[in-house]
C-alpha cells in the first residue's frame, strides 16, 4: 500500500511516520510537505535514502505537483494532517489558515477524488465544536461552533471532507482528537514551550487564571487512531480521539517545573488569550467501540518521559528557537 502523509514533517506527521514504517512493514510513505516554519526536516533525518520512504517538499495548495505525486508514486490512501496548527498564530495573522486548511484541504479532495484513493483520512481537532462549560463531554454529534480563525478553518475543511463523503462518494474518515503532546512538539505549543522555558529558567507565560482545561492524549495514542481509523473506519464516519485526561493548564505548568526541578516563582500569569475556550473533553466511546482503539499512555507517566526527552534533545528544541533548524533543510532540499 502506498500512502500519501501530508504534513508528515510536524510533530503528529513525523510520529506517524515511523510508527507506519515500523508496524507496517509493506507500506510506503510519501510525505509531502511544505516545511512552513512548523515543518522540521530534522524530525525525520534519518529516514533518508529509506526504501519505503519518499519526502517531496511541496504544498498542498499545488494542484498539479498533486496529481503529480498520487500519479507516479500510484497513492492508495491518503492521511492528511498538513495544516496551520497553532491557535495563537491564527489570531495573529488568519490568512494563511484560511489558505492551507480550507483552500488546501479542497484541493487536496480533488486530486483524491481524480485519482480514487480507497481512503482519505482527515485529521480533525476537539476545537471544531467550540467550548464547553464545566460539566458534560464532545461526542460526534456535538454542534460544531468554532471559537478561533484556527478552529474555525479546521470545521471548515472537516465539514468539506465529509461533503467530499456525501456528494462525490470519497471514501472519507475524519478523526477529532483532542490536544497531544509528546516528542517532537514545537516549542510554541503548551507543554514544549513551559518546558524549554522552565530548563532555562525563563518565565512560564500562564494566559488569562490558567483554570482553562485541555484534554491531554499522548501524540503515540492519536496515531495509533489515526492508523486504526484508515483501516476500520467506515466511509464518511467521524470518530472521536481522546485519552479522558482532562487537566488545568496551572496544574500542567506545576507539574512541568516539578518534575524540571525548578520553583512555582518562575510562573507568569499574562494577558489572556482572546476568544479563548474554556474547557475541552472529549468522548471517544465510538472509535474505543468500532475501531478496537484505546489509549496505552497514562498522563502522569507519559508526561514525565515527555519531559526528559526534551531535557535529552535540548540541541533539537534549541535550533528551533535559534532557528538554526531552517539552515539544515536549506542545504537539503
Ligand atoms: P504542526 O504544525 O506540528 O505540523 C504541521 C505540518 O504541516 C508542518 O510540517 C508543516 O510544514 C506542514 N504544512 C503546513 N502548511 C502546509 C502546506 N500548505 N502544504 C504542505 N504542508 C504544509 O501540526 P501538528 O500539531 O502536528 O498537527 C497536525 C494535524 O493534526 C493538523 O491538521 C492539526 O490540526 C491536527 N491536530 C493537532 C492536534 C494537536 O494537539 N497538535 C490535535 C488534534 C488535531
Ligand atoms: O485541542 C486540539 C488542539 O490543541 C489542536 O487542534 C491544535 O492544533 C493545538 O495547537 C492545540 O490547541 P490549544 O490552543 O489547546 O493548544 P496550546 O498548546 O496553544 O494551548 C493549550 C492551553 O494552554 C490553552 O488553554 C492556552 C494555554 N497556553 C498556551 C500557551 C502557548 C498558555 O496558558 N500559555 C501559553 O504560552
Amino acid at each position: 500500500m502506498n500512502v500519501l502523509v501530508t504534513g508528515g514533517s510536524g510533530f503528529i506527521g513525523s510520529n506517524l511516520v515511523r510508527l507506519i514504517l515500523t508496524e507496517r512493514p509493506d507500506w510506503r510513505i510519501v510525505n509531502l510537505d511544505k516545511l512552513t516554519y512548523a515543518g522540521n526536516a530534522e524530525n525525520l533525518a534519518d529516514l533518508e535514502g529509506y526504501a519505503r520512504y519518499r519526502f517531496v517538499r511541496g504544498d498542498i495548495c499545488n494542484g498539479e505537483l498533486l496529481a503529480d505525486v498520487f500519479q507516479t508514486e500510484r497513492i492508495d490512501a491518503v492521511m492528511h494532517l498538513a495544516a496551520e496548527s497553532h491557535v495563537d498564530r491564527s489570531i495573529l495573522a488568519p490568512s494563511v489558515f484560511i489558505e492551507t486548511n480550507v483552500r488546501g484541504t479542497q484541493v487536496l479532495l480533488e486530486a483524491a477524488r481524480e485519482f480514487r484513493v480507497k481512503r482519505f483520512l482527515h485529521v480533525s481537532t476537539d476545537e471544531v465544536y467550540g467550548s464547553l462549560g464545566p460539566t458534560g463531554l464532545f461526542t460526534e454529534k456535538t454542534p460544531l461552533d468554532p471559537s478561533s480563525p484556527y478552529s474555525a478553518s479546521k470545521a471548515a475543511s472537516d465539514l468539506l471532507a465529509l461533503a467530499y463523503a456525501h456528494t462525490f462518494e470519497v471514501p472519507v474518515v475524519v478523526t477529532r482528537c483532542s490536544n497531544n503532546y509528546g516528542p517532537y512538539q514545537f516549542p510554541e505549543k503548551l507543554i514544549p514551550l513551559m518546558i524549554a522555558n522552565a530548563i532555562r529558567d525563563l518565565p512560564l507565560p500562564v494566559y488569562g487564571d490558567g483554570m482553562n482545561v485541555r484534554d491531554w492524549i499522548h501524540v503515540e495514542d492519536h496515531c495509533r487512531g489515526l492508523l486504526a481509523a484508515l483501516e476500520e473506519g467506515a466511509d464518511g464516519e467521524v470518530y472521536n480521539l481522546g485519552a479522558s485526561s482532562e487537566r488545568h493548564n496551572l496544574e500542567i505548568v506545576k507539574q512541568v517545573l516539578r518534575l524540571v526541578g525548578k520553583p512555582e516563582t518562575l510562573i507568569d500569569f499574562v494577558k489572556d488569550r482572546p476568544g479563548h475556550d474554556r474547557r475541552y473533553a472529549i468522548d471517544s466511546t465510538k472509535a474505543r467501540a468500532k475501531l478496537a482503539w484505546a489509549p496505552r499512555h497514562r498522563f502522569e507517566e507519559a508526561l514525565a518521559a515527555t519531559v526528559r526527552w526534551y531535557v535529552d534533545h535540548r540541541p533539537w528544541w534549541e535550533r528551533i528557537i535559534s532557528g538554526e533548524y531552517v539552515k539544515y533543510y536549506e542545504r537539503q532540499y
